[in-house]
């Protein structure tokens, strides 16, 4: 504060952050730090495995939030490596409650069954933290808000990004999708 002793007048000031960010709620990944932006940058929803849920309305509102209030342009699916969630969904075992909200992740094991059979768990592991962060972009491109933001013009993009705890590696999926035109070509047109 000493050296900036406006910040705080600043910051109490404006809310008018470019991005939002949907992301795992393990400790190791705080947004801000990893993306290295100040306070007031970044609007932030986090919970168990970056999961967007198309009933959550958790979730929801804060899209909803992000999208018609602070006008977002960006937002940031980012999921990581070494993910408990996942971890946990791939287990053959009860660990509880979380069990119901890993479900969407088992759903996602189920769609890409494919992709995922026959591999080592190691590899299966990272492919099925790559193969959320993927299905959760659609689902963020999915909700009306998005949608809606997209006929009325906006300039919005969805990306999926991947975060590598081992070495600090943050990885763009090559997933950004600025419209409906994008999401068909990138996801076929089931949207
Ligand atoms: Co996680």
């Amino acid at each position: 504060m000493k050296n900036d002793p406006e910040f705080f007048p600043r910051l109490s000031k404006q809310h008018a952050p470019e991005y939002l960010w949907i992301g795992c709620a393990d400790s190791r990944v705080p947004a801000n730090q990893i993306i290295n932006l100040p306070p007031g940058e970044v609007f932030v929803h986090r919970n168990i495995a970056n999961v967007v849920v198309h009933t959550d309305l958790n979730c929801l509102s804060v899209l909803q939030y992000a999208i018609e209030i602070l006008k977002v342009k960006h937002i940031i699916v980012c999921g990581h490596y070494g993910c408990g969630g996942i971890k946990a969904a791939m287990e053959n075992r009860q660990h509880g409650l979380i069990d119901n909200w890993l479900r969407h992740i088992t759903d996602v094991c189920r769609l890409h069954a494919d992709k995922l059979e026959g591999l080592e768990e190691d590899k299966k592991y990272d492919l099925l933290c790559e193969l959320n962060v993927m299905e959760q972009v659609r689902n963020v491109c999915s909700t009306t808000m998005v949608k809606n933001a997209w006929q009325a013009g906006a300039e919005l993009s969805v990306h999926g990004w991947i975060y590598n705890i081992k070495n600090g590696i943050l990885r763009d999926m090559d997933s950004c999708i600025t419209s409906e035109k994008q999401l068909e070509e990138k996801y076929g047109n089931s949207v």
